[in-house]
Formats: structure tokens, sequence, C-alpha cells
């Protein structure tokens, strides 16, 4: 069902628990099956410099936050922000087509993290 790099994602997730330091989170829960991922970030002069998830989920919604961390890591704000579902499953090399809803939580949660930091740091 899966290829060989969602399943070394799921078997091997990166980035998985919390940043030690970290200034935002977001989460996201799935309204089809009721998952959930958490994203964390510690965001410094506008960039991403570490991000960590927690996701109760399946396999492929655990391997779609694994990449996405990976894909997200180092960039800005604004360059994360347009990380989308389509990119991460490509990275994948693909997900199974009833499982491309499960790569949404992944983004849509760091989405919410990035909403989360820019509302607790207006100048
Ligand atoms: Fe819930 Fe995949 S079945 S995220």
């Amino acid at each position: 069902m899966y290829n060989e790099k969602v399943l070394d994602h799921f078997n091997n997730p990166r980035n998985v628990g919390e940043p030690e330091e970290q200034n935002a989170v977001g989460v996201v829960q799935s309204e089809s099956c009721g998952d959930t991922t958490y994203i964390y970030l510690d965001v410094e002069d506008g960039i991403i410099k570490d991000i960590k998830f927690r996701t109760f989920g399946c396999a492929a919604a655990i391997a779609s936050s694994s990449m996405l961390t990976e894909m997200a890591k180092g960039k800005t704000l604004e360059e994360a922000r347009k990380i989308s579902t389509e990119s991460i499953v490509n990275e994948l090399g693909g997900l199974p087509e009833q499982k491309i809803h499960c790569s949404v939580l992944a983004g849509d949660a760091l989405k919410a993290a990035i909403d989360d930091y820019i509302a607790n740091h207006k100048e």
C-alpha cells in the first residue's frame, strides 16, 4: 500500500516530540477520522530554526508530518506557509488516493502554528 519512502518516514519519523525552545504551536484534528497533529516551532528572526511534531494518526499522517518538518526547517515563515499538501505528497513519492486527506493534517497544523506565532509576536 505504501512506498519505501513513506514506510521509512513512518518507521523512523524525523523531528518527533517538542523542541527544547519553542514559541508557537499548531493543533489540527481531522474532521473525517478524528486524528490529530501538533506542530511545534522555534522561530528566530522570522526563520523556523526548529520544528517538531506529534501525530496521533495513521501511517500516512505520521509520514507526512515527518516529511513536512524536514521541508519546513530553515525556511522563513512565508516560505513555510506555501508548502502545499501536493508538495508533501510528491516529496513522499506519492500516497494511496484514499490517504491523501491524511497528509492535509500536517500542512494545516504548520499553518496553525505560524498563525499562533504571528498572533503572539505582534510588534
Ligand atoms: Fe486519520 Fe489518516 S486515517 S489521518
